[in-house]
């Protein structure tokens, strides 16, 4: 079983600084990818509280709605549709501060504020993305890009 997660306080340096080598454990040893995803996805949401964040997966050429934590989400996106599917067009890192402000942003709940999208990148291909969602404006940063990024480099992508 895995062990409790050790909520880290502080700033968000210190707390991603804290985060992901409890990440990095949990993958450890397991090579199911839904199983990883999930526990990131519980990870993420346990430290930021973040109104949703989840995975949206490459399948047939749309993104498919993966394991998440948060309101019930949209399930399929097409490419360059939302912030989601511009990530994944554009194979690039996508803040918003205002989602409002994000033409052709999908509400998938009228609660989010601002986004996050971070591409999973192999072999030049995107296989996934890792959108965060938050009830306050301009709550994501080059900090969270940072370390997202990083996050998204450690996931074994076996699909
Ligand atoms: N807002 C995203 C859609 C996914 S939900 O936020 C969970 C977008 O514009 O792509």
């Amino acid at each position: 079983m895995a062990d409790d997660l050790l909520i880290a306080k502080g700033t968000k340096e210190e707390q991603y600084e804290a985060l992901l080598p409890q990440i990095k454990a949990l993958l450890k040893g397991e090579d199911d990818l839904i199983a990883n995803l999930a526990n990131i996805t519980g990870a993420l949401k346990e430290q930021f509280n973040w109104l949703w964040v989840g995975f949206y997966l490459v399948k047939n050429d749309e993104l498919v709605l993966g394991p998440f934590q948060g309101p019930v989400a949209c399930t399929r996106i097409k490419k360059g549709r939302g912030v989601c599917g511009m990530s994944w067009l554009k194979a690039a890192t996508l803040i918003v501060p205002d989602v409002e402000k994000f033409p052709g942003h999908i509400a998938c709940s009228s609660l989010s504020k601002s986004e996050i999208v971070v591409p999973i990148i192999r072999n030049n291909v995107v296989l996934a993305v890792l959108d965060a969602d938050s009830v306050q404006l301009n709550d994501f940063n080059v900090v969270d890009k940072k370390y997202l990024e990083q996050l998204a480099d450690l996931i074994p992508m076996n699909i």
